[in-house]
């Protein structure tokens, strides 16, 4: 009897213990969250669905905002400073790869990419640092089906239009996405020579309403347009473009890409613009797991797969409500 006694206490005891050790493991796991554009709504939802599992899971977020490259390798120092553990990053700049993982290294700091994947000096995907990216193509396609299909509902001619290519070539998602759109418009006969680039400096919607706003002028005899780009931010500055050069909003067809805050405000607009619709991607998947994947990693050593490609839906004005609702991000 007694040794049973003993033995179911020691029994407790090392449960106990096991849990207090995990209590306190997670206590002291720190992940950092680095994003490239903090002030954009997606960033800002990947943030907070990356916050909800570090509640979950009681580690410590720390979010940061790296706008550029100088800013990026000081945060991860910091992060190595403050006794993190790891850190998910969308980087400013992808060429920036080499150093991110040698900066991450020398930090003793597990590292994972979200949105934007890092590129060695070749160009090439660093494929060893785990990933978790939107299906460019695929999704770019999607925008690409939505944009003929409202030229169709619309009658438009498409000899009589003219495509505006926000561009900014430097990322390669980027290029995946409106390629992919491109794709399946010159599939459908829309001539090459209407595709007109607009690179933009940043990805946010003032570069992309000068941006577009340079082709617009440059094409004043067309009065048809449509437009698709990286992300909503990148459509929204050539449908503001399109509106600043007198184009009414049945003259333009824009379809982006992310549908957060951006979109959501431009469809809740009481008259419809030239923004259409988004395909919406998940900040749920692109924040919760990510950080879920990191804590992990950290806590369970267990290594997140090295990419991770998540997909789409398209959303239009009248249905993006339950469109978020399916995806799970209302
Ligand atoms: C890039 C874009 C963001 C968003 C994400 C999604 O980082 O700049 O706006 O579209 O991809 O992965």
């Amino acid at each position: 009897m007694r040794l049973l006694k003993t033995a179911l206490v020691a029994g407790a005891l090392a449960v106990l213990s096991a849990t207090t050790i995990a209590s306190a493991y997670a206590q002291d796991t720190k992940i950092g969250f680095i994003v490239k554009q903090p002030e954009e709504p997606w960033f800002q939802d990947e943030w907070k669905f990356a916050d909800q599992a570090a509640k979950e899971k009681g580690f410590t977020l720390v979010k940061i905002g790296a706008e550029d490259g100088e800013k990026l390798m000081s945060a991860i120092d910091n992060l190595g400073a403050q006794g993190a553990q790891g850190f998910v990053v969308c980087t400013p700049d992808v060429k920036l790869g080499p150093g991110i993982v040698a900066k991450a290294a020398a930090n003793n700091l597990k590292l994972m990419t979200v949105d934007d994947r890092l590129v060695g000096a070749d160009g090439k995907p660093l494929e060893d640092v785990p990933h978790m990216g939107i299906s460019a193509t695929k999704i770019g396609e999607a925008v690409g089906q939505a944009i003929i299909d409202q030229m169709k509902a619309r009658g438009w001619k498409m000899d009589e239009v003219g495509a505006i290519r926000v561009s900014y070539d430097q990322l390669p998602t980027a290029v995946d996405r409106v390629e992919g759109a491109i794709s399946v418009l010159k599939a459908a006969g829309f001539k090459a020579e209407n595709i007109f680039d607009a690179p933009q400096a940043k990805t946010d919607t003032e570069a992309a309403l000068n941006a577009a706003t340079v082709v617009l002028n440059a094409h004043a005899d067309i009065k048809k347009w449509i437009a698709f780009g990286l992300n909503d931010e990148a459509v929204l500055g050539a449908v503001r473009a399109s509106e600043s050069v007198g184009i009414p909003a049945d003259g333009m067809i824009g379809v982006g890409i992310g549908g957060a805050e951006s979109a959501i405000n431009e469809f809740k607009k009481p008259t419809a613009t030239g923004f259409v619709g988004t395909v919406i991607i998940s900040p749920k998947r692109h924040g919760y797991e990510t950080a879920l994947n990191m804590y992990d990693w950290i806590a369970n050593n267990k290594e997140p797969a090295k990419l991770t490609l998540t997909a789409g839906a398209l959303a239009k004005r009248d249905d993006y409500q339950k469109v978020r609702k399916d995806l799970g991000i209302e």
